[in-house]
């Protein structure tokens, strides 16, 4: 049988035929009759292709006349029905006969469905319909599907201002979980008009990263293939205060009590069940596992930094036990079925008085300026401020300021002092256990955490996470376990203990990337290097010190200043590592200020306002020396260069993007699953965007894209320009230009962002979340009536939410 060619791109489920280069039908007969000697002569062929089968004989009728449909092709993913038909048949029955094995849909008609397989090379299936007749004799025929690799196969969304996600045709989007939506029970429907309270209760506020984890029918424990009933954990990273309450936050010296509760709790973490009947996705009010994580609730301190003298606080005066979690940004999961959020912009919510430097250490004030929290912050929302009315309330509002109280023990037992080094961890969450106790993995360092992806599990190799640090200058980083991977840790029940053994020793490392295009990890190690006590910017006494720390080390040995590391992803059939880079300015890097790896400088104006510096972002990635994460050097080069189509094509879109794909500040990022067509062979990559300088253009949006590897473009030296026509000349690495394989499948609402993704195993169910549609409006003044304007809907304040998204027919999502 030779080859099937593709016919070209199809948004649709049908088998693709292709009669130009398939046999002719008399070859294709002549084949299937060779075919069945060589099989034995199975059994009569009454008929091929529909014809009659002849009368007259001894028998009362004939048998059956099957059909089992002409030769065709299809690729990975996609939902291929086989088109068969019989005559005189009292059952039918489909089987496979060859290729690699799926499973038939409604095997026992004459249209079942099946989707294609991941295959590397065009592959042939085989398949047989067999038909019996109302005296039992059985007649039968195959046809061949041929596969091929699986390839983008939705057309392109235009850039667009609309207040609803737009979906590529073929593709239906629905509205699964809002901000506000209960899921404890006995918990009101969300009003939504300020009044709605109990948020440690309901689904909290911006929706970020996300992982789907699957569910056994007992609905309590874990089933990691299930794609139809599981548990979504997803980050409320921040709030919209001032769609929170009924005229936005009260104004006044002090904040009320109810209203900074409100807040607080609407930040942290859900896990809620979800589930798929038919073709529609609900989340479950009340199921067993809903759970919400909120800035109050209890967690332990884990790793070398446990029990340090600056972890140290009123609540826990052994530095082992902490309170809530906060910014939680992007994500990570492991091989055992823990949930990892990560810590992002904690800082911004601390307040520290004027005047305090004087109760500090040095040391204490070097460190606290570096991630910072500088004397006189005033820390977001001013929670602080507020007198509860029950003492025993007290602490979720004093906590937040971080102001040496003078009467109180030097060593932080009596206050606060400390509170702040209890953020910036990566916090490991048992989605299985609504009672497990949360725990700050302090030896994955402590930072602006954005996200920690894994390398792929691989049996005796380490477990390693990849973290973007985001700010403007800092570094990308990764943990390397010290314990080798077992895989029988993955079906662990003790997930927290299973954590306990990858994540709290190991090697912490930062990138160095070079201008040669390779780069270099540098570990933190106390005792090595500089990072000792004779360390004239910060003295460091420990390990632990080293990891509370974590920018000051990374300082120190030399780490390469990066345009904000965002989210990593990990192509999970090459191990490739990627990271968003989603911008900087001008102030914060100059046009003398570019590197290698971060090397653009330009103006992309919005409107008539300049926007000098990389307004745009772009996605670098690395290629680990021998393909092993453990490695300590790496190859590295730019994937994609964030631009308007319509920019300079030789020193800022130098991607060559167009229409189809121009894009700006990418920052989330992900690689399907590898449990489907879409996660294996030519892995798809997602890049989802929060956008500042494109958004004049279009709202923020998500792309897909079939990368390439590093190392498949090469050498390039742009031409930078500044202020006032300076000019300055900066070399790189730049990947082979997208083109047609990075497509945009998704543009949000108004004033949204769009970030965190995950999809059922099967790759047949993807979840998106839409972070803070109308974030510019107010209750008095609605930018947008997301998700309500989904449905057509021109009314209501706008709330976060996450959609799912499925293909009409059935088949993985993007293929
Ligand atoms: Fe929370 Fe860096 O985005
Ligand atoms: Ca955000
Ligand atoms: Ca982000």
């Amino acid at each position: 049988m030779s080859d099937s060619k593709l016919t070209g791109r199809h948004s649709d489920g049908d088998l693709e035929f292709n009669t130009s280069t398939n046999p002719s039908l008399s070859e294709v007969i002549a084949e299937r009759q060779s075919r069945r000697q060589l099989l034995g002569g199975m059994v009569a062929v009454a008929g091929l292709f529909g014809l009659s089968a002849c009368g007259g004989s001894d028998d009362s009728k004939s048998a059956s006349v099957v059909n089992a449909g002409q030769v065709g092709a299809s690729t990975s993913g996609r939902v291929v029905t086989l088109n068969g038909s019989a005559t005189q048949a009292a059952s039918l029955s489909w089987t496979q006969v060859a290729g690699p094995s799926v499973t038939l849909t409604n095997a026992n008609t004459p249209n079942p469905t099946f989707i294609a397989p991941s295959v590397a090379a065009a592959t042939n299936l085989e398949f047989r319909l067999t038909a019996v007749d109302g005296q039992g004799r059985s007649t039968s025929q195959d046809t061949l599907v041929t596969i091929n690799p699986a390839q983008l196969g939705f057309t392109a969304v235009a850039k667009n201002k609309n207040d609803i996600v737009t979906v590529p045709e073929g593709y239906s989007v629905s509205v699964l979980y809002r901000l506000g939506d209960p899921i404890l029970s006995g918990v009101a429907a969300y009003a939504n008009n300020g009044t709605d309270t109990n948020f440690a209760a309901r689904a909290g506020d911006h929706h970020d990263g996300m992982a789907f984890f699957g569910l056994a029918a007992t609905g309590t424990a874990r089933d990691a293939n299930s794609s139809t009933r599981g548990l979504l954990v997803m980050n409320h990273e921040n709030i919209t205060a001032s769609y929170l309450h009924a005229n936005g936050p009260t104004a006044g010296a002090a904040r009320l009590e109810a209203e900074a509760i409100k807040e607080i709790e609407a930040h942290g973490v859900s896990v809620v069940e979800v589930t798929q009947s038919g073709n529609a996705w609900t989340y479950v009010q009340g199921g067993a596992l809903n759970r919400r994580i909120t800035p109050n609730t209890p967690m332990a301190l884990s790793g070398p930094a446990r029990s340090d003298a600056q972890l140290k606080t009123v609540y826990s005066t052994d530095g082992t036990g902490a309170r809530g979690t906060i910014n939680n940004c992007a994500n990570g999961i492991t091989a055992w079925g823990s949930y990892l959020t990560c810590e992002e912009n904690w800082a911004g919510y601390f307040r520290r008085a004027s005047g305090d430097n004087a109760n500090r250490s040095a040391k204490a004030v070097v460190a606290l300026n570096r991630y910072g929290l500088s004397q006189g912050a005033a820390g977001a929302n001013n929670w602080a401020t507020v007198t509860a009315a029950s003492a025993a309330d007290q602490w979720k509002f004093s906590k937040w300021n971080t102001t040496v109280d003078t009467t109180k023990a030097a060593d932080g037992t009596g206050d606060y002092r400390n509170e702040a080094n209890q953020y910036g961890w990566v916090v490991e969450i048992d989605p299985y256990d609504a009672n497990s106790v949360p725990r700050k993995r302090t030896a994955l360092g402590r930072m602006g955490h954005e996200g920690a992806w894994p390398a792929n599990f691989v049996a005796g190799r380490k477990p390693v996470f990849y973290m973007g640090d985001d700010s403007r200058g800092e570094y990308f980083y990764k943990f390397v376990s010290a314990t080798p991977w077992s895989a029988a840790d993955a079906n662990a029940t003790d997930r927290l203990a299973i954590g306990d053994k990858y994540l709290d020793n190991g090697t912490l490392y930062v990138a160095r990337f070079d201008a040669t295009g390779q780069g270099v990890w540098l570990p933190l190690v106390f005792g090595t290097g500089v990072l000792t006590a004779a360390n004239t910017t910060y003295a460091f006494a420990n390990q632990a010190d080293v990891l509370i720390n974590t920018r000051l080390a990374a300082d120190a040995v030399g780490a390469t200043k990066m345009d904000r590391p965002e989210w990593a992803a990990v192509n999970p059939a090459n191990g490739e590592v990627y990271l968003t880079l989603t911008n900087n300015n001008a102030s914060n890097r100059p046009l003398t200020g570019t590197n290698a790896a971060n090397p653009r400088h330009y103006n992309d104006p919005v409107g008539t306002s300049n926007n000098f510096g990389n307004p745009n972002g772009h996605i670098i990635r690395l290629r680990e020396a021998g393909d092993t994460p453990e490695a300590t050097t790496f190859q590295w080069d730019i994937y994609a260069f964030g631009a308007g189509a319509d920019l300079d094509a030789t020193n800022i879109n130098i991607s060559g993007l167009d229409a189809t794909n121009d894009f700006s500040s990418p920052d989330g990022l992900w690689f399907s699953r590898s449990s489907n067509a879409g996660g294996l062979v030519n892995p798809l990559l997602w890049i989802q965007t929060d956008d500042g300088a494109y958004t004049d253009v279009t709202n923020c949006m998500m792309l897909a894209a079939m990368p390439g590897r590093v190392g498949d473009g090469g050498a390039r030296t742009i031409t930078n320009t500044g202020t006032g026509g300076a000019t300055a000349t900066q070399s790189t690495f730049v990947g082979k230009a997208p083109g047609m394989q990075l497509r945009r499948f998704l543009v949000g609402p108004k004033e949204c962002e769009i970030t965190g993704i995950d999809s059922t195993p099967d790759g047949r169910t993807l979840f998106v979340n839409i972070q803070h549609p109308g974030e510019n409006g107010s209750a008095s003044n609605i930018t947008s009536n997301w998700p309500y304007s989904q449905s057509g809907t021109t009314a209501g304040r706008p709330r976060s939410a996450t959609v799912v998204i499925t293909k009409t027919d059935g088949g993985v999502i993007a293929l």
